[in-house]
């Protein structure tokens, strides 16, 4: 993901030339300095809300006044109609537009809700106890209902401070879910949350769904008695990933863990699908340019690099690459597209789009050189990829146009373009598909059911991807939506090829 995708908040980086992501550091819920806390709360927002995008609804967002907003949702006393009171929301009246939200979500989310309906019967996850620390919106509403209506039992905090859907959130209060989270909880806040996930009146957790690690780290940390009775936890981020696997090197990892980041349906729609339709998204949202017969050089032309490339090649576009890979250079090559060198282009180009997970790939030195009118984004990993710090100079004026859109204007009046300071583009200006949220719901949902349901020693403490027969899961579920048709392998073919008829079927080093 995502890096899988990083939000636009994120404070950590990836190690030049490597996949390794050097992590911010691990906060503590009761004794870290503002600072590092700060750190971590602005990480990972793959699932921002819709209403936190570009094309922000925060006007019918938050039905309340200000006067209400500045009142702590944690100083109000609300109540549903039930009489239900085991919530901290922004304002419960919000719940039926919230409501409204989530249903929209649900029809573009297959596949969770194809795996609600095959599973119901089972009810999969009965007995389990799910603390769940995830963004709270639309889609990741869908993937809670879905838990719930498979025998969980869960409760729920946001995983990041400005990403909640307050109306969803009331929706999900409403709907009688125990919800800790609104959008512009402070820092105190959101640990207060998270704790209130935890640590309840006849509650014993027994498995946790997280989106950076700060409820696995809480638990640990804080409840670790609690946290030795878990039977597994299911992580999203990289972050928490990482996380996960160096407690796991330090030994202090007791509990299971499954890694749904590196999964291969995860990745390739985090990275190449939703990339592919977010880049002209977020192009055309925040700059109204016109693509036809633009010159546009794409750093990187590994999985979002490759999403990009199509889109804009697509719409007419003249792209060029630079890769420092030669395999990656040849594929671009086979593709039709002009592998070239950052300098031999920089003065032509209409749009330069980084996508490299590296640092500093587009210079103060390049952005010298660029036309006026030059468009300059980043896809990639956080803001690293253009040294945006470089143009913070005396003699370079910076003008905000709009939203997320600034101009950088030279002494001679030439002025670039530059989206969300550098930081992801598609996060910062446009918005996350339901369908690819789909894929990654389905795949935590299965997660979780899998450790839930595991014989006793097929998992050890340790880190775990998910079955491949699960990925190959996880695509059926979809492919519904498309009124695909699978080809079924004969028994002599399945002999012939050494394969089970159910699958899986391939092997684990298989490259997609
Ligand atoms: N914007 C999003 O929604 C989103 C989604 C997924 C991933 N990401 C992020 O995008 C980045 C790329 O992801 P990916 O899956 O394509 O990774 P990848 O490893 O498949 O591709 C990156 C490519 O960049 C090349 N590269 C590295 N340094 C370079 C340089 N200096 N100049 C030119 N090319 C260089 C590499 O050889 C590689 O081919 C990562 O940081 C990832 O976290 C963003």
């Amino acid at each position: 993901m995502a890096d899988s995708g990083d939000g636009p908040h994120n404070t950590s980086s990836r190690k030049a030339g490597s996949n390794n992501v050097i992590d911010a550091p691990v906060t503590d819920p009761a004794s870290t300095s503002k600072e590092s806390k700060s750190g971590a709360l602005k990480k990972s927002s793959r699932y921002r809300s819709r209403s936190l995008s570009a094309s922000s609804n925060d006007s019918y967002s938050s039905g309340s006044s200000s006067d209400e907003d500045d009142v702590s949702p944690r100083e109000k006393i609300q109540t549903t109609e039930k009489g239900f009171t085991d919530f901290c929301v922004r304002n419960i009246n919000q719940h039926a537009f919230g409501r409204r939200e989530i249903e929209i979500a649900e029809q573009e989310m297959p596949g969770i809700m194809a795996l609600r309906k095959r599973a119901a019967d089972d009810m999969p996850l009965k007995n389990a106890k799910i603390v769940g620390c995830t963004h709270i919106n639309a889609q990741t509403a869908v993937l809670i209902e879905t838990l719930v209506e498979l025998g969980a039992q869960v409760r729920w905090a946001a995983c990041n401070i400005y990403s909640t859907q307050n109306e969803v959130a009331a929706a999900l209060a409403y709907a009688g879910y125990p919800i800790f989270a609104w959008r512009g909880e402070t820092e105190e806040d959101f640990w207060w949350c998270i704790d209130k996930c935890v640590a309840s009146d006849n509650w014993q957790p027994n498995m946790i769904l997280d989106d950076g690690g700060d409820a696995t780290h809480l638990m640990l940390k804080k409840y670790n008695t609690m946290f030795k009775l878990i039977q597994g936890i299911v992580e999203e981020s990289v972050t928490g990933v990482h996380r996960l696997y160096q407690l796991s090197k330090a030994g202090k990892l007791s509990v299971p863990a499954m890694n749904v980041n590196d999964s291969v349906t995860k990745t390739k729609f985090d990275n190449l699908y939703s990339c592919r339709e977010s880049i002209i998204d977020s192009l055309k949202r925040s700059t109204d340019v016109m693509f036809g017969g633009k010159q546009v050089v794409i750093c990187g032309y590994g999985e979002v690099g490759k999403g990009c490339c199509q889109a804009l090649k697509g719409l007419g576009c003249i792209v060029y690459i630079t890769e420092i890979d030669p395999i990656c250079a040849l594929q671009a090559s086979m593709d039709g597209f002009r592998v070239m060198k950052l300098n031999e282009v920089i003065r032509n180009v209409d749009i330069v789009i980084t996508a490299t997970g590296n640092k500093n790939v587009v210079t103060r030195e390049h952005m010298d050189k660029m036309k006026n009118g030059c468009v300059v984004c980043n896809m990639g990993h956080s803001n690293t990829e253009i040294d945006v710090n470089s143009l913070r100079t005396p003699d370079l004026t910076w003008e905000k146009v709009r939203s997320q859109v600034d101009h950088v204007i030279w002494p001679d009046g030439k002025r670039i373009v530059l989206l969300a300071e550098g930081r992801l583009v598609n996060l910062s200006c446009s918005s996350i598909p339901s369908f690819v949220v789909s894929i990654t719901a389905a795949t935590q949902a299965l997660a979780l059911i899998e450790l839930f349901n595991a014989p006793p020693g097929r998992y050890k403490s340790d880190v775990y991807l998910l079955p491949k027969k699960m990925d190959e899961y996880v695509a059926s579920l979809h492919l519904p939506t498309f009124d695909a048709h699978l080809t079924e392998l004969t028994d002599e073919q399945a002999k012939y090829m050494g394969l089970n008829k159910a699958g899986p079927f391939k092997p684990n080093y298989y490259r997609y």
